[in-house]
Order: C-alpha cells, then structure tokens, then sequence
C-alpha cells in the first residue's frame, strides 16, 4: 500500500483530432497539479505523447498504453521503449485485456514488462479474469498471469511494478458492472498473497494495487474507501475531463 493514491487515465484509441487531446490533458493538468495526495498519470494513443510530454509535469506525468520488448530493429508496426522516453512517458499499460484478446501472450507480457523495467519505465501491469465461476478458478488464472508476468522480474525490480485488476466482465461498454467493493478487497489480499509467497511480505505489502472496470465518478470513492487499493485506472471516463476530475477530487479526500 502506498500513502498517495495513484490514479491513471487509459485514453485506449481517443480521442481521435491532436486539439481534442491536448484540451483533454490541460483540463485535467488544471485540477491535477492542485492535488498533494493524488498523483495523476494520463495514457494517451503513441501519437499523442510527443505535444504532450510538454504539457507533462510530476503531478501530472504521462503514460503509454504498451511497448514492444525488444529495443531496436526490424518489428514493423511495434514501439520501443527507449522511443517512450524521448517524450517524458514514465508509465507503461502493458498487458491490457484488449491487447491480450489481440493475441498478447502472458510470455509476451513477461518480456516487455522485463525490457521497461530495464529502461526505466514503471509497467502497469494488467492482470484480471475473463469471468467469475463459484468454485474460485478464477483466482488460478489471476495467479498464472502474476507469475508469468512476473517471472522475470528479481526482487528488487518487483516494487517498481504496478499491478492493474482489470476483470475483464467489468470493462468496457458491455461490462456487466463494476465490481462489488468487497469482492475487490478479497481478489486484492489475494494477489499480495501470491506476492508473498513469490517474493516477500514487504514487498507484497509495499506493492502498489489499482483496479480498473466501469470506473466513475460514481463510484470510485466505494473502491478508494476500501483501503486495499492504492488506486484506479480509469478507462471510458478518463475521455471525459469532468468525470475524470472529479475522480481526482474524490481521490484526494480519501
Ligand atoms: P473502462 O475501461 O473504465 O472503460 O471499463 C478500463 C480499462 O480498460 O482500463
């Protein structure tokens, strides 16, 4: 658990005109850099990250939403890491379940959390199951992909990775819905569960937790309030600088 809660806009694919997304970060930048127990990080489309890397500041930094595992050569199509730096990118979504359902493979996701790590980027890992069943194998699939993701990271990188829970029922616009606050607190003891034993118990403790899933304005104080997150990842609602503000005005209260 951190003392200040991490907050990170997934703009996915919007907006789609260069004017819109950098009224989008400046808006946000506005209620951001008020903030002193909240830090914001906005994930925008590649294209984007160049104009607003200079808009970009400690309170209000700037993220990727992937990056390739390999530093240089020919990957038509894929992007470095060490591109991302150029910019001011701090933050890298890797692992994002829509990428997976483009074929991402948990191997995949290993190599590219391994090479932003080496960078110096902070990797946002995403993890989360497809769907719940009673009988909890869910929770067998959130393990594979932690330690998979995982698996080349030693113990003194483990920290610097940001664990995203992401089911994938609650993303989205055809999500069912959220997640209840209670069944989040469960699944989020379990995943620094696993981080115990794969690791330790400080670094389990000291991990850094967002969930993401149908995230608003609505709701985010029930998440924040539960005390296992360290944060959000805000997908739809970060596209909308009102909604997304008072997330970050929410976020500090708490
Ligand atoms: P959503 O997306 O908030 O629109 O459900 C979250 C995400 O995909 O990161």
């Amino acid at each position: 658990m951190q003392n200040k809660k991490l907050i990170i806009g997934n703009w996915k694919m919007g907006p789609i005109k260069p004017a819109e997304a950098k009224k989008l970060f400046e808006k946000v930048k506005k209620t951001a850099v008020t903030l002193r127990k909240t830090d914001v990080v906005m994930c925008p489309p590649f294209v984007f990250l160049n104009e607003l890397g200079k808009l970009s500041g400690s309170k209000c930094s700037l993220g990727a939403q992937n990056a390739f595992y390999e530093a240089e050569g020919a990957f038509t199509g894929e992007v470095s890491p060490h591109m991302l730096l150029s910019f001011k990118t701090k933050y890298v979504i890797l692992g994002h379940s829509e990428r997976r359902a483009l074929g991402e493979t948990d191997e995949m996701i290993s190599k590219k959390v391994g090479m932003a790590l080496r960078v110096g980027l902070v990797p946002v890992l995403c993890v989360g199951e497809k769907a719940r069943d009673e009988e909890g194998k869910f929770l067998q699939t959130l393990e594979q992909q932690i330690k998979a993701s995982f698996s080349g990271v030693s113990k003194k990188q483990a920290g610097g990775v940001v664990i995203a829970y992401e089911p994938v029922w609650a993303i989205g616009a055809n999500a069912t819905g959220a997640i209840t606050p209670a069944s989040l607190l469960e699944t989020v003891i379990f995943i620094r569960k696993i981080l115990a034993n794969m690791y330790d118990l400080p670094i389990a403790h000291g991990a850094t937790i967002l969930y993401g899933g149908s995230v608003d304005e609505k709701n985010s104080a029930e998440f924040l309030k539960e005390k296992g997150v360290d944060g959000l990842l805000v997908g739809r609602a970060s596209l909308d600088a009102e909604k997304f503000n008072k997330i970050l005005k929410i976020a500090e209260t708490i």
